[in-house]
């Protein structure tokens, strides 16, 4: 897999930031900075070639937006997923959460079109809305599903919250061969990982889960301390959260790890690489 140029993936997060500062200081469901943030992901995926749709829904009386990006080729009946919640809480612009892993997945994503990926595999990217209100998003695409199309999907890799500013390397255990394809980059590396267990149930691998589907995903941590422990071998800082701004205002552009957003961009493109075969 290629290396993801973290420099884009921070630009992506710099214009994300832009988007919210213009648009009243958030990108939450039902207001204008949500549509604005799909709509910047959706044009560049479709200036590089990607089948783009946009799902709206309603939930709680307001619209939200669902981006579903296709790349052409692949098998119809084996597909990969790879998402992130695009929406944020209303209390801020959701650069760590979850700028981190729209951007993550959008720089993989227009790394495919630029490798001219040709894999077994059918690939499939998405940027939720509403996760912040219940996972609304994510559950109204797999309840969308026609009949027979669940089984059709081998797998979601979720990223939400992939650049803590004190950032763990957690990998998602809930299916041994997604968790081994991350662990696998990460030890290459030698960089420690935990399982991760403060997501279960808590993000949009949760609507896929509960459809049958395997999942895997990355994660840096929210509002946990850093155990003394963790710091030894992660750096940081013992006795702080991962995310000291999580859902807060000051989840802004300078509550990011560039270190843990390149990892996890560069494990994220390894994984999409390695299991669309
Ligand atoms: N989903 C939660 C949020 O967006 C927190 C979380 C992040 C849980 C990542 C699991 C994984 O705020
Ligand atoms: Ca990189
Ligand atoms: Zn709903
Ligand atoms: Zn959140
Ligand atoms: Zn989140």
């Amino acid at each position: 897999a290629p290396d993801i140029p973290v420099g884009a993936v921070v630009q992506d997060l710099k214009d994300l930031q832009q988007i919210s500062d213009d648009n009243g200081g958030n990108r939450a469901h039902g207001q204008p900075g949500h549509k604005a943030s799909v709509d910047y992901v959706k044009a560049k995926l479709d200036a590089a070639g990607f089948e783009t749709s946009l799902q709206e829904f309603t939930h709680g009386g307001a619209t939200g937006y669902n981006l579903i990006a296709d790349w052409p080729g692949g098998d119809p009946n084996q597909v990969l997923m790879a998402g992130a919640h695009i929406d944020s809480v209303s209390d801020g612009s959701g650069i760590s959460d979850n700028g981190s892993g729209s951007a993550g997945v959008l720089e993989v994503a227009l790394a495919v079109a630029e490798a001219d990926l040709k894999p077994t595999k059918h690939l499939r990217f998405a940027w939720w809305g509403a996760e912040e209100v219940g996972l609304a998003g994510s559950r109204h695409y797999v309840d969308g599903l026609a009949a027979g199309q669940a089984e059709t999907i081998d797998g979601y890799l979720n990223a939400d919250m992939i650049a803590s500013p004190n950032p763990g390397y957690f990998v998602y255990d809930s299916d041994p061969a997604l968790e081994k394809v991350f662990t696998d980059w990460f030890s290459a590396k030698s960089i420690p990982t935990e399982a991760s267990t403060e997501t279960n149930g808590r993000s949009d691998h949760a609507s896929f889960q509960n459809a049958g589907i395997p999942v895997g995903g990355l994660f840096t941590g929210a509002g946990a301390t850093k155990t003394q422990e963790q710091a030894d071998k992660w750096g940081g800082t013992a006795g702080e959260s991962f995310d000291p701004c999580y859902h807060a205002s000051c989840d802004d552009l300078t509550n990011i790890s560039e270190e843990a957003l390149d990892r996890n961009a560069d494990a994220l493109a390894h994984a999409v690489w390695e299991l669309s075969g």
